[in-house]
């Protein structure tokens, strides 16, 4: 049985750091995302009863490191369906993987929605986001298009959908590429480190709620003002959180720098443009349709970008 799915990655405006449980992955508070339509992964999933073990190849070559991850995606999938045979499977992003691009989070959304297809029990759409949960905090996100919200009830009950559709709020994002070696921290590690060691951890789990509760209503009203000053606030105070950990973690380079300068400075002329980062040094500038050529050449003519990839909101994870 051999099934392929595609997903695209998404970018957090209210941001997950931090987990509640370590079993199952669940992440300590909700997030608020952009599906992003102009950057994909393409995972096949084969059954293959004849395979010794599960094998993986990422972007061609075998990879061992993400076994053990690709292995939590699929457990409760396979416990489900009642089928442990081993599978081989072949994913590959077009766009730089592990570099703060969120591959991890398209990634599992693919292989959670493929695999669940080929083992017969992909009717049950909460298994196959508990599925891309176990894989990523941030993968159930992608299973869905357009702008996207995680909530997590007290009792750690928790659920992920669409705010809006692609096509009802069409916010554009110019990815700046400031560097496309895989981080020297995955985002697992540094949360971990980050709850163990930052003063500030409590600080910013306190402010989550409320921080999602505004941006879910900035994009009820389509306001761009609103989720911009959020959304810049968030992700400065997670990267604030990370950089009091012990050893600190720092995901910027100076071309991250001169980015977030550069937004800011045409925010401050009236361009309807902002900036968000994630778990690593690449520069989202979510923008208004009208100022997208301006704000991609305000990024590609900055010191240190290499690359600047322009796009829109994407659909949810599909099986092609
Ligand atoms: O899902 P993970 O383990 O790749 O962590 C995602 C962490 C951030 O990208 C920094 C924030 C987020 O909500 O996507």
């Amino acid at each position: 049985m051999q099934v392929s799915a595609v997903a695209h990655p998404n970018v957090a405006l209210i941001k997950y750091w931090g987990k509640r449980k370590a079993a199952g992955n669940l992440p300590a508070a909700g997030s608020l995302s952009l599906t992003l339509g102009h950057l994909s992964t393409r995972t096949e999933v084969r059954i293959d009863g004849g395979l010794e073990q599960d094998t993986l190849s990422l972007n061609g070559s075998a990879s061992e490191r993400d076994l053990p991850r690709l292995r939590d995606c699929l457990a409760p999938l396979r416990e489900r369906a009642g089928n442990a045979s081993p599978v081989a499977v072949e994913s590959a992003n077009d766009f730089p993987t592990g570099a703060g691009l969120a591959s991890s989070a398209s990634g599992m959304a693919a292989l959670a929605l493929a695999a669940a297809n080929a083992l017969g029990v992909a009717e049950d759409g909460e298994l196959v986001g508990r599925a891309a949960m176990a894989g990523s905090g941030s993968a159930p996100r992608s299973l869905f298009g357009g702008i996207v919200l995680l909530s997590i009830d007290e009792s750690g009950e928790w659920r992920c959908g669409s705010l809006l559709a692609p096509d009802e709020w069409p916010l554009k994002v110019a990815v700046a590429v400031t560097e496309t070696a895989a981080k020297a921290v995955d985002s697992r590690a540094a949360m971990e480190l980050t709850r163990r060691t930052s003063p500030f951890y409590s600080a910013w789990l306190e402010g989550q709620d409320a921080d999602l509760e505004e941006a879910r209503r900035a994009v009820e009203q389509r306001d761009f003002d609103r989720l911009a000053e959020l959304s810049e606030h968030n992700c400065l105070k997670m990267h604030a959180t990370v950089l009091g950990a012990r050893p600190a973690v720092v995901y910027f380079n100076s071309a991250t720098v001169e980015c977030i300068h550069r937004v800011r400075g045409m925010a401050r002329a009236g361009v309807p443009v902002f900036f968000t980062m994630d778990a690593g040094p690449q520069v989202k500038a979510v923008c208004l349709p009208d100022a997208l050529d301006e704000v991609a050449e305000a990024l590609r003519s900055a010191p240190g970008v290499r690359q600047v990839l322009t796009g829109g909101l994407g659909a949810g994870a599909r099986i092609t």
